[in-house]
């Protein structure tokens, strides 16, 4: 406080702090969600396909707590508890606590801790943790991208025939039309190979690792893009909504790639629906 009596504004933390806070609540969170995973969790429903546990309501209750005793002031985003937004902060936290839930649920161990961080409404920062492969990936912007401190790259494949790709489907998958069936007949058709993960923020890393060539999905939320588009962009990726314009985190869609077979991904996601 000045001697005026007016407030000074918050100072900028040093992006070191902000990305070793992230770092370690992701990695709390995490060894949180592997003790619910030895010891039982309970599930409740949001619809008969969408599931939320215990877990997920303890692991965004830690980063939350370890995150705002360290910036009191900060705005938060997160799945389970949806906005924080009180004061005038430039950041927010935008955070998945157990992104790949159903993954969880049954035991099947491909799921992580997503924390992305917005300044002045550009995602600047993402680190994604997996407890179980004990993999950490974290970019800052304009920095690059690593896994477990080895920086990471996209890569080099360079048509869809020789393309890994991934998607996924969102929870209204039986309500809706626009349900990606369609277009994952198509890549079925063009790609080496397609999977469907139950991740998206792992998703992203994978591409970023260059682990896969391309990924797009529709109707994601802000907490399943936030992190894994800086790690994916600061890997060399290109990332875009379906008519190739910038991705927007808060538009639903996503096509991320290694750049070089982005254009024919979107060609395929413009194309009239399948004929069989
Ligand atoms: C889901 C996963 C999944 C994707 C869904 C997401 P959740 O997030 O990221 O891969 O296909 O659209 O909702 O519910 O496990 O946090
Ligand atoms: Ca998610
Ligand atoms: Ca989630």
């Amino acid at each position: 406080m000045l001697q005026s009596g007016v407030p000074t504004p918050p100072e900028s933390p040093p992006h070191d702090v902000l990305l070793q806070a992230a770092i370690e609540a992701s990695q709390a969170a995490g060894s949180l969600l592997l003790r619910y995973a030895a010891t039982g969790f309970q599930i409740e429903y949001k619809n008969p396909i969408n599931l939320v546990t215990d877990a997920d309501r303890a692991a965004e209750q830690c980063v939350i707590d370890r995150l705002k005793a360290r910036f009191p002031d900060h705005h938060f985003l997160a799945e389970e508890r949806g906005r924080d937004e009180e004061g005038s902060s430039p950041y927010r936290w935008i955070i998945d606590p157990l992104d790949g839930t159903t993954n969880f649920a049954h035991g099947y161990p491909a799921y992580c801790v997503s924390i992305g961080l917005e300044y002045e409404g550009r995602c600047i920062m993402g680190v994604v943790f997996d407890p179980s492969r004990n993999e950490l990936f974290t970019a800052m912007e304009h920095r690059g991208a690593c896994v477990n401190g080895r920086p990471i790259h996209v890569s080099n494949t360079q048509a869809l025939d020789g393309s890994l790709l991934v998607t996924g489907f969102a929870y209204d998958i039986r309500e809706t039309k626009r349900n990606n069936l369609d277009h994952f007949v198509k890549f079925a058709l063009k790609a080496q190979g397609l999977r469907r993960t139950g991740s998206a923020a792992l998703d992203l890393c994978y591409v970023a690792a260059g682990r896969f060539d391309g990924f797009w999905e529709v109707r994601l939320s802000p907490w399943d893009m936030a992190a894994g588009s800086v790690i994916a962009r600061e890997a060399g990726g290109r990332l875009t909504d379906f008519s190739g314009k910038d991705l927007s985190i808060y538009g639903q869609e996503l096509v991320a790639s290694n750049g070089r077979i982005h254009e024919a991904m979107l060609t395929l996601l413009n194309q009239a629906p399948h004929q069989t």
